[in-house]
């Protein structure tokens, strides 16, 4: 193939990603948007096999089927609670592939010119600090390891300590071209990504696995100038670039900075929290009298939140407003952005269920609907509809975009007891005159809920 046929293909690739990017940014097109992408990531891949003088292909047709084999096993196992962990998985191997290309290229023609050999330094720090990061949150994600921010005194000298020796070691190695300085940078980068993801709390590894997703994206990039890969410089660029702006979103909704979130040690597990939780007095309701005032409402906003993830509790949500839709109720859907446990977590929630996408509305276009509404229905969610965020300067939340469901003309909240969520301090709204309490599990009440609306 000619070099200007190939550069053309790659400009193709290109642009596939960069459209298949833009049409992620709606639920009605993200299905063809993913399409898009991985059509101009396989021609990419087809390019440089056919391009890059290939003296063998039996090690590259064996890593392909190993990695594809184990990759689609995982994508079809995965339950949608466990897709946190997964993604960072994959961000981990993305960033420790790329540090084995860089060094494999080291190894083999050190000493190199001054800037090649600072970006194979930049793509080894950030490649492997990514892997070990990546494997902690992982484990965190997954129950391995205590989900509580793990702190130590010395953390931030450590941490200084740590930077500024792989600064050093990245200055040695690359002036000397000395295999050694590589092996002690691979070490350094791999104990800074293990002491900067212990302090960060369990329940905020979702913004970390979105900021190390950035990671590495930056890391293929600089991979891509090392071997003159354009698709590696572009795709990275892409990666990193939006996993930034995701971080960036997730932080802000949460009204927190990322720093707040890096050091801070800020939430650990909601269980640990539950004392939080005041005896006021609430309105228990009994699945009976929620289906009544359900049946009877001329409209319903339903709030999904964690919880409703957790229990699987999608199916019996469409179930039930299907029940309602008969009966003439108006239904609709507030998504926030940070419920549940990582971006978009309840748009795929509500897309297995097949939820009509007009239904679903975001804060800012639902906000002003709640006092017109006759019963706000919220389903596992806790902090994201938490009026402290509103009204109290000295609450953890305060400044959080919430959902203003305390302003509908009654609200049921279906959650299993008083336990707080992930912010572990306690919510108003339960103690409201107008808010009914239905303590059950979210797929249960939900199930039960649509038989006794059919039944109303
Ligand atoms: P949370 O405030 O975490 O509350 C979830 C509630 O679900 C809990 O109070 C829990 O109460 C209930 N629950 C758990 N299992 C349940 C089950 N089986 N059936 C019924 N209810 C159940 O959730 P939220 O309102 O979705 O807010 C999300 C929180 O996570 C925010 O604070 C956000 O900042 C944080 N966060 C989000 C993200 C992203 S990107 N989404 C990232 C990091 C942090 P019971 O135990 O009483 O049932």
């Amino acid at each position: 193939m000619s070099g200007a046929a190939a550069s053309f293909l790659y400009l193709i690739a290109a642009c596939l990603f960069i459209f298949g990017l833009k049409r992620l940014s709606s639920p009605v097109t993200a299905r063809s948007g993913n399409t898009l992408s991985a059509t101009g990531m396989l021609l990419a891949v087809i390019v440089t096999l056919l391009d890059a003088g290939i003296v063998d292909y039996t090690v590259i047709a064996a890593g392909l089927l190993a990695g594809g084999a184990v990759g689609a096993v995982l994508a079809r196992r995965v339950a949608m609670t466990g897709m946190p962990q997964l993604v960072a998985a994959f961000n981990g191997f993305g960033g420790i592939a790329s540090a084995m290309v860089v060094a494999s290229e080291f190894l083999v023609d050190a000493p190199l010119e001054r800037d090649a050999g600072i970006t194979v330094a930049v793509s080894t720090i950030v490649g492997v600090f990514t892997f070990t990061g990546s494997l902690v949150a992982f484990g965190k994600l997954q129950g391995l390891l205590p989900g509580r921010p793990m702190v130590f005194r010395g953390q931030f000298a450590l941490d200084g300590i740590l930077a500024a020796a792989a600064i050093g070691v990245a200055a040695w190695m690359v002036t000397a071209g000395d295999a050694a300085a590589l092996w002690v940078l691979v070490g350094l980068s791999a104990l800074f990504g293990v002491t900067r993801t212990l302090p960060v709390g369990g329940a905020d590894m979702p913004v970390i696995v979105a900021f190390l997703n950035s990671m590495s994206g930056i890391a293929a990039a600089s991979t891509g100038f090392v071997i003159e890969s354009v698709a590696l410089i572009i795709s990275g660029a892409l990666v990193g670039a939006s996993g930034l702006v995701l971080t960036n979103i997730m932080s802000k909704a949460m009204n927190r900075s990322l720093a707040n979130v890096l050091f801070s040690g800020f939430g650990g597990n909601g269980e640990a929290r539950a004392a939080a939780a005041t005896a006021g007095a609430v309105r228990r309701a009994t699945v009976d009298d929620a289906a009544l005032t359900l049946a009877y409402a001329r409209s319903v906003i339903v709030v999904p939140g964690y919880g409703l993830a957790v229990a699987q509790g999608q199916f019996g949500m469409r179930e039930l407003a299907d029940r309602l839709e008969t009966r003439g109720v108006k239904v609709r859907y507030a998504v926030h952005p940070v419920a549940g446990r990582m971006p978009g977590h309840m748009n795929v929630l509500l897309a297995e269920a097949d939820v009509p996408y007009e239904q679903l509305l975001d804060l800012d276009e639902i906000n002003d609907d709640f006092p017109l509404t006759d019963v706000a229905l919220v389903v596992g969610a806790n902090d994201v509809v938490n009026p402290v965020a509103r009204e109290d300067s000295s609450s953890p939340i305060y400044g959080m975009p919430i959902l203003d469901v305390d302003r509908a003309r009654s609200v049921i909240v279906v959650k299993r007891s008083l336990s707080p969520g992930f912010a572990g301090i306690d919510n108003p709204l339960f103690y409201m005159d107008s808010t009914m309490m239905l303590f059950a599990d979210a797929k249960a009440a939900l199930d039960d809920l649509a038989k006794a609306v059919r039944e109303a």
